[in-house]
């Protein structure tokens, strides 16, 4: 199976460009279409809609969004002092994955040298992020093997059936996966059993992308609406739960797509492990707990309707933060390209505070 590149660059050869090639994501999985972004406009826009999007992802669009700025200003004869306030835009299109911002400021330390040294910044960033999810999985599915054989005793003939929320694979990243790339490394090993997606509301990440990957790698698996998580963790059909992060604080806090916290409690009470698995560029040193992460709040709109029909009556607003945090004392292990790191008890319960509209 080809492997999926949801962010690239494009030296304008062909119809439009030099820009960034994004796989629309919102068309996804009815169409496979692909759309260049040639100005700042286009690629905020295109992060704020989640044409691009999961953390790793948006770090590659942040990188390549540094080049959109400098070809643009290029075109249009844009002071430095322009080009920095635009690249600030592009920085501030989504608040809470860290690797946006992170991505940015890689590139932005090639900006003096021109369009063709930041482009190769962002061909760098890839480079490692592909690197990164690939030895992360290897971590991730040693740890759950060696976890489940110590559970289940030596000699047990392992199919590990996993749960996921929202869509951390090829698509969310530069390629491979995190969350995502563990259930591939578990599949190449032979020894994944079913997997369960969560469909991922309000924009249905799961059922739309999460679905669409592994329907194309073979894997077995069945979507399921967020609330059925509870009871298929607490009912014994998964032995493990594996989720990505759009910014893990100092303190192991991890942020996630909305409805991941309801899945780390369910673990905890079944007693299964909660997986945590991101490049360490997801890692956030200067976050100091989860208290500290800003939470995108997005509009209502796209709570209370689904495709231009409202599902609530029109004088409802929706409420609509796009993630959560999951306190460090319930994840049983967050998974880097670095190791495993086993958080465990004893750390202060943090949530952040919701702004509300
Ligand atoms: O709003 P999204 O789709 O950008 O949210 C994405 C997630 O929550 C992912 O789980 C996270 O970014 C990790 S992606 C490897």
């Amino acid at each position: 199976v080809e492997e999926i590149r949801a962010v690239d660059w494009t030296h304008g050869d062909d119809d439009a460009g030099p820009g960034m090639v994004l796989i629309d994501q919102t068309l996804l999985p009815g169409e496979e279409r692909r759309v260049v972004c040639v100005t700042v406009d286009e690629v905020v826009d295109a992060i704020s809609r989640l044409v691009v999007r999961g953390a790793p992802a948006l770090g590659a669009a942040g990188a390549f969004g540094v080049a959109v700025a400098v070809a643009q200003g290029q075109r249009s004869g844009w002071s430095s002092e322009t080009v920095r306030a635009q690249v600030q835009r592009v920085r501030e299109a989504r608040p809470t994955a860290v690797n946006l911002a992170w991505g940015v400021d890689r590139a932005v330390t090639r900006l003096e040298q021109g369009l063709d040294a930041v482009v190769a910044e962002g061909r760098a960033l890839m480079a490692d992020d592909l690197a990164a999810n690939r030895t992360l999985s290897r971590h991730g599915a040693d740890w759950i093997l060696r976890r489940i054989t110590e559970t289940a005793g030596a000699g047990a003939e392992p199919r590990v059936r996993v749960l996921t929320h929202c869509n951390a694979g090829a698509l969310a990243t530069t390629g491979w996966g995190t969350a995502l790339g563990v259930v591939r490394e578990l599949h190449e090993r032979g020894v994944l059993g079913r997997v369960y997606a969560d469909e991922t509301r309000p924009l249905l990440q799961g059922a739309r992308l999460t679905a669409w990957e592994l329907a194309r790698l073979g894997v077995d698996h069945v979507v399921q609406v967020d609330a059925a998580a509870a009871s298929t963790i607490l009912g014994g059909h998964v032995d493990v739960a594996v989720v990505g992060a759009d910014r893990i604080a100092a303190n192991g806090d991890a942020a996630n797509k909305i409805g991941t916290l309801g899945v780390a409690l369910a673990c905890a009470d079944a007693g299964i492990p909660f997986i945590v698995a991101a490049p360490l560029s997801t890692v956030d040193p200067r976050t100091a707990s989860g208290r500290d992460i800003h939470i995108e709040l997005r509009d209502g709109a796209e709570v209370v309707r689904w495709a231009g029909t409202a599902t609530a009556p029109a004088a409802t607003e929706g409420f609509n933060p796009a993630f959560d945090v999951t306190p460090a004392r319930l994840i049983s292990a967050i998974v880097t390209e670095a190791g495993v790191v086993e958080p465990g008890d004893g750390t202060e319960t943090i949530y952040p505070p919701l702004e509300h509209p």
